[in-house]
């Protein structure tokens, strides 16, 4: 089939370039981008006043199949991810069997092969079970498929476990990333360790609790030669510990997500259990200093953490209720609302961070549009907006914090391997 998506303007993440241009996809790959390329039978997908992106990828999703697809499932989850503008999304490990058996990635990339929304990069366990214990087959698990490792939701407490790990990821040129929370600092903390977790009286979890990990990992990453990704990034601690460690040339790339570039500790509110994650919300100052790192390099990559969880789960008293929130829907609304519209990263650059530095990391062939290129794309309108309503979301579990936020710069379209969804509004 082939396709032209005519009259917008195509970002080019590499070169920090925007212009002016068709895009013509033949069958999976893009075929030329040029200013005006003649429809000759091709369909034609109209995007005048639209930005045209290389596919963007969510490096961090909870798919929770196999196991909880009381949550979400493969189908569901990467629907999510189609609507909400990301044409690849890494699978975390933390299903039910946990993802440490070739079996489990194949079970998952067999799922997401069959419903077709997006592509899903598995991501293996670090540890059998994720329990910290003994190590996962890692060769195993990268034959299969898995482009990562990782015991996200916990972290691994025992440095000489994640000092072998490092070891053999590093072996087989794949990247480890860390959940930083040291366990005994955040023990049963149910919000950031603060003003707010005082007034409430709720059991906080310190900033400390990540720069400990932050910063042991960091020491071993400079020790192994591997390339460490350090998750969800939430203090300033840990944002300065990275920097410097990038400075001393250690092989270490970061993330972080909406929800910790954009809300503090206040939002959890009257006990608001949809803003209840981990790591948890922190303070303005730790906002401002992740938009900092985003800004300055410091953070290449803006990944979700789209952790959905059930309303029996969430709607509970706030000790009992899940950690974790939705995000696949409204990441690319909130980057454009609030670091675009507001001057932290310019269109280029926040398209780098969610398409060509996730690909360079993962190891995808994916992140530019030129001639014989994947066809994934992302066709996005900076000019629409709208109030986030949970009922529309297309997850299977609905619990966003941003429920009644105006975001203006939303997904248009995707298109995966040359096939088109548009996003239905
Ligand atoms: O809040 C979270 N929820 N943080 C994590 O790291 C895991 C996730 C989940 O799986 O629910």
């Amino acid at each position: 089939m082939r396709l032209i998506i005519r009259g917008g303007t195509v970002v080019d993440p590499a070169r920090g370039r925007m212009y002016r241009s068709d895009v013509l996809v033949d069958g999976e790959r893009v075929a030329a981008v040029e200013k005006r390329i003649p429809a000759r039978g091709a369909r034609v997908l109209d995007a005048e006043g639209k930005l045209v992106l290389p596919g963007l990828i969510d490096m961090h999703v909870h798919l929770r199949e196999p196991g909880q697809e009381y949550k979400e499932t493969v189908a569901t989850g990467t629907r999510a991810a189609a609507r909400g503008g990301f044409t690849a999304v890494a699978a975390m490990p933390n299903t039910d069997p946990v993802a440490d058996t070739a079996g489990v990635i194949r079970y998952v990339l067999e799922k997401a092969e069959d419903a077709g929304y997006a592509r899903v990069c598995p991501v293996g366990a670090l540890t059998r079970g994720s329990r910290g214990g003994e190590l996962s087959e890692m060769g195993e698990l990268c034959a299969a498929g898995a482009v990562a490792f990782s015991d996200d939701g916990r972290s691994v407490t025992s440095a000489a476990v994640m000092r072998r790990a490092m070891e053999y990821a590093r072996m087989l040129g794949v990247p480890v990333i860390s959940h930083c929370e040291d366990e005994t600092l955040a023990g049963s903390g149910v919000m950031h360790e603060g003003l707010v977790s005082t007034r409430l009286g709720l059991r906080g979890i310190p900033a400390a609790a990540e720069e400990v990990m932050v910063a042991r990992d960091l020491i071993l990453a400079e020790m192994t030669g591997c390339h460490l990704h350090v998750a969800h990034v939430s203090t300033a601690g840990a944002v300065r510990l990275i920097r410097e460690a990038k400075a001393r040339g250690v092989r270490v790339t970061a993330e972080a997500t909406p929800h910790h570039f954009t809300l503090t500790d206040r939002a959890v509110g009257d006990y608001n259990t949809l803003a209840k994650v981990k790591p948890p919300l922190r303070t303005d100052a730790d906002v401002a200093a992740v938009r900092e790192g985003l800004a300055d390099g410091t953070i290449d990559v803006i990944a979700t953490d789209h952790a959905p969880h059930a309303p029996h789960e969430k709607d509970v008293e706030f000790d009992a209720a899940a950690f974790g929130l939705v995000g696949l829907e409204t990441a690319v609304g909130l980057v454009f609302t609030e670091l675009v519209a507001k001057g932290v990263l310019d269109i280029p650059a926040a398209v780098a961070k969610m398409s060509l530095n996730p690909a360079r990391i993962l190891g995808l062939p994916s992140g530019d549009i030129e001639p014989g290129a994947v066809a994934d794309l992302t066709v996005i309108d900076p000019d629409a907006s709208e109030v986030v309503d949970p009922a529309l979301l297309v997850s299977k579990s609905k619990n966003t914090p941003f429920d009644g936020y105006r975001l203006k710069g939303l997904p248009y379209a995707t298109v995966v391997g040359g096939k088109v969804f548009l996003r239905d509004r």
